[in-house]
């Protein structure tokens, strides 16, 4: 045989086909952060202290204007106002090398306006800042992950203009105060969750919801705005001193192929996914997709004015290039498929969830791990192959100790993301858990978690715990590998018994 040949096959049999064996790559790459998230009305409660303003939130829950399941609220949460300093304790001990926490906009500005800052919320944040940095902990701040205040929901919220202004106000004080502290500011969490969703069947998002899809564009129009604005004042006035990034953090839908998928399909659905916001800030403007099919609806429904607003080429060319770093959630998948006849979507296309795919608690978030492999590939080829951070992925059960569902959920979208990287080139740098602690999840209040770190809301303490997946976690950053989950009840390689003294009673 030729030596070139034998080569190639001794080559091969070390590298593999890697798509979807990630035990050939079970290294994370230098460099690579892993982290875990929160967002502040979910858990850090204290609604009403120390000067804080009523948010969005607060007022919808207290007058009733918004159902959860549980009959719970975020008026105490996980208590991380007061228990700060115990949260940094867990992110210390479990290895994380960053952190993600979002500002309550109420807080700082109670009652939506800069001339009034509320010097308890900055002293809050900074110590909550100084000690993450004291652990040596990468920072990633969202300044708004869907708690306003009140006072701007009153006046239309993201659907009026004027939140523009008052983002930018609320950012400078930001800036001002915190900016220092900062490493990665996220603008806006989730536009595209925060835009559409409606007031009936409303899951999460706002507290309102919104009231039809012109509403929505509305909303996904005026976020782009602000947060462009924020970009720039961030990018001419800060920067240089502050050393950080900045960008927009879309939540994207992975999908896979099934019958009747195809191209069209695929990009539809992406471009009416996060695409929507995505198309604005990489390429300019909204994608030629998505404005001539709402053009065509418009008429469709004898609508004289335009559903999607228009941009002027000035707010063109402010939005786009204004992402230091793509920011991404992902949770779930769908399979893509165009609609023939009477049509449900705007995209024109339905999304449909394969019935064999394993359920989560929260039954809009079935795994579907591969989905996520092609999500990471498409932004490669879409937008240029730009520095990803994932920020938010995450598993739903209803509070399990031995929450091996978890651990398999982390393990098995972890495989798909080193494949992307190793084998596909995808410039991924950072993953993070959603969540560190089990917290208050919206219209489904205290009745599933998603959190690594069991909170019982039971007691006034609001104790934490270790689950399994604490342990997994803390292995895998000491190690920087991706281990296997272990089987229930087996031996782990590292320690002894890997469920000791953890049984799901507790839960
Ligand atoms: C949101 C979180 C939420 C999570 C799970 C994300 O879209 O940013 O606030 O808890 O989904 O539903």
């Amino acid at each position: 045989m030729e030596y070139s040949k034998v080569i190639t096959i001794i080559c091969l049999i070390f590298v593999g086909d890697s798509r979807g064996q990630a035990a050939d790559f079970q290294t994370f790459p230098d460099g690579f952060l892993i982290g875990a998230a929160s967002a502040s009305y979910q858990i850090e409660g204290a609604w009403n202290v120390s000067g804080k303003g009523e948010s969005v939130w607060d007022y919808a829950f207290h007058n009733m204007l918004k159902q959860v399941s549980d009959d719970s609220n975020g008026d105490i949460a996980c208590d991380s106002y007061h228990k700060y300093k115990e949260d940094v304790q867990w992110i210390r001990d479990i290895g994380f090398d960053h952190y993600r926490l979002s500002l309550s906009w109420p807080r700082i500005l109670p009652n939506g306006s800069k001339d009034r800052v509320n010097l308890d919320g900055i002293r809050y944040y900074r110590n909550l800042l100084e000690e993450l940095k004291a652990a040596n902990v990468t920072t990633v701040v969202s300044l708004y992950h869907w708690d306003h205040p009140e006072v701007l929901e009153e006046i239309g919220g993201w659907t009026n203009e004027v939140m523009v202004e008052r983002f930018e106000d609320y950012a400078k004080v930001v800036f001002d105060n915190l900016g220092y502290l900062v490493d990665i500011f996220v603008t806006i969490n989730e536009p595209e969750m925060l835009c559409f969703d409606e007031p009936v069947n409303s899951s999460e998002a706002t507290a309102r919801g919104l009231a039809n899809d012109v509403a929505s564009y509305l909303c996904v129009h005026n976020a782009l705005k602000a947060h462009a604005k924020v970009w720039h004042m961030y990018d001419e006035n800060y920067r240089a001193t502050q050393g950080g990034i900045i960008g927009l953090l879309p939540v994207c839908r992975g999908w896979v192929s099934g019958d009747g998928v195809t191209e069209e399909s695929i990009e539809r659905y992406f471009q009416f996914g996060c695409g929507l916001v995505l198309h604005p800030i990489y390429k300019g403007d909204y994608s030629e997709i998505v404005k001539t099919t709402l053009a065509d609806i418009d008429v469709y429904r004898n609508r004289s004015f335009s559903s999607l607003p228009v941009f002027t080429d000035e707010w063109v060319k402010m939005i786009k290039g204004t992402n230091d770093y793509f920011g991404l959630n992902h949770y779930t998948s769908r399979i893509p498929v165009m609609e023939y006849g009477a049509r449900t979507s705007d995209s024109g296309v339905l999304e449909i969830r394969d019935k064999s795919w394993p359920i989560t608690v929260l039954d809009r978030l079935e795994v579907v791990p591969e989905g996520f492999g092609n999500l990471l590939r498409k932004i490669r080829d879409e937008y240029d192959n730009p520095p990803v951070y994932i920020l938010e992925n995450g598993f739903a059960d209803s509070g399990e100790i031995l929450d091996y569902g978890r651990i398999n959920y982390h393990y098995d979208y972890l495989s798909e993301l080193l494949t992307a990287i190793i084998h596909d080139g995808c410039n991924v740098k950072a993953y993070t858990i959603w969540s560190l602690l089990d917290n208050f999840e919206w219209d489904r209040g205290y009745s599933i978690s998603f959190g690594i770190v069991k909170v019982d809301f039971t007691s006034p303490n609001r104790t934490r715990s270790e689950k399994l997946s604490t342990r997994w976690w803390k292995e895998v950053i000491r190690t920087r590998t991706l281990i296997k989950p272990p089987a229930p009840g087996s031996t782990s390689s590292w320690g002894g018994c890997f469920e000791c003294d953890l049984t799901n009673d507790k839960s």
